[in-house]
């Protein structure tokens, strides 16, 4: 099978009427009410010092909605990694504030912080990060056993019904296909009902079946279970399964979608990256094998 060069297979995708998105960056208030669940104010990240640091976040005001799903994307180094990072305490701040949870994340102590990240958030990591020797449910109950607190059975239950793997929580990750993986690594993250999901371009490494099966399971996770998931992605299918998608530019949110389509977040997409003078690919879509319209193009799962 021949495959289309990245800027084929955009061209081939773009729609014919250009489709006219209006990003506006959303106004935060100063003390968020409970709809919100976690955020940043003042957001700085600079990495490294001198004539080599680089800002990797510059000043970021963002809310992220209770029971929501928020996407985040941007060009490749634009800084969704490190907001991701700083929100989920796996990354110190420079200066500003992050609150999750009612937890002022950007003061706690690396005691406390790995706490709260084992205790109140769950992960989900594009290279599925399960632990080889474990069974798949050893794997999901991992993170409760680490904090020795009792697994909800019927909890654990429902979480492996919705993500289907009930006939395969015997097996090991080497039995397991990508996409199964991926779900015990969901199921994982979900088990403990954590107040946010953080979840890392989650679908990189899958097929677009298998894709769309985890991202099914996210969006019911918030639909049916009352989960907040923040998804970073560069995958305009992917992060239409949000109910919003936030767009980072050089370290800063540069807009919003809400109720966004493949259609309108490539539309929003063409605009920032028109817009960006940086040097090299404009987005990651272009940077590897997955096409703007993000069914995989080359063998990257299967
Ligand atoms: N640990 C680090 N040390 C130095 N620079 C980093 C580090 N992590 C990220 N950066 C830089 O910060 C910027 C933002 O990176 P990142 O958040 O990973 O972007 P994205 O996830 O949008 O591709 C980039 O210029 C990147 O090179
Ligand atoms: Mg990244």
């Amino acid at each position: 099978m021949r495959i289309p060069s990245p800027r084929a297979f955009r061209r081939a995708r773009t729609p014919d009427v250009p489709l006219e998105v209006r990003l506006e960056v959303p106004p935060v208030a100063e003390s968020p009410g409970p709809e919100v669940i976690a955020w940043a104010r003042g957001l700085v990240k600079v990495y490294g010092s001198g004539q080599t640091a680089v800002r990797a976040l510059d000043g970021v005001d963002v809310d992220f909605g209770r029971a929501e799903m928020t996407a985040i994307m941007g060009p490749s180094g634009s800084g969704k990694s490190t907001l991701m990072h700083c929100m989920a305490g796996l990354d110190s701040v420079t200066s500003g504030n992050v609150t999750v949870d009612g937890e002022v994340v950007s003061r706690m102590r690396e005691r406390a912080l790995t706490t709260l990240r084992r205790t109140r958030l769950g992960f989900v990591f594009q290279a599925f990060n399960l632990v080889p020797t474990l069974t798949a449910e050893e794997n999901i109950t991992l993170p409760l056993d680490i904090a020795r607190r009792p697994v909800d059975r019927e909890y654990f239950d429902s979480v492996v019904d919705a993500v289907g793997l009930r006939d395969r929580l015997g097996h090991r990750p080497s039995e397991l296909s990508g996409g199964q993986q991926q779900r015990v690594a969901c199921a994982r993250a979900l088990v403990a009902r954590p107040a946010v999901v953080f979840a890392d371009e989650p679908t990189g490494n899958l097929d677009s079946r298998s894709s769309a099966e985890v991202l099914g399971f996210l969006r019911h996770s918030v639909d049916e279970l009352g989960q907040s998931v923040v998804m970073v992605t560069h995958d305009p299918t992917a992060a239409s399964y949000a109910h919003r998608v936030l767009f980072l530019a050089d370290g800063r949110l540069v807009g919003e979608l809400r109720s966004p389509t493949p259609a309108k977040i490539l539309a929003a997409l063409g605009q920032l990256t028109g817009a960006t003078t940086k040097a090299g690919p404009a987005t990651e879509a272009d940077a590897d094998t997955a096409g703007p319209g993000s069914e995989r193009v080359a063998g990257t799962g299967s």
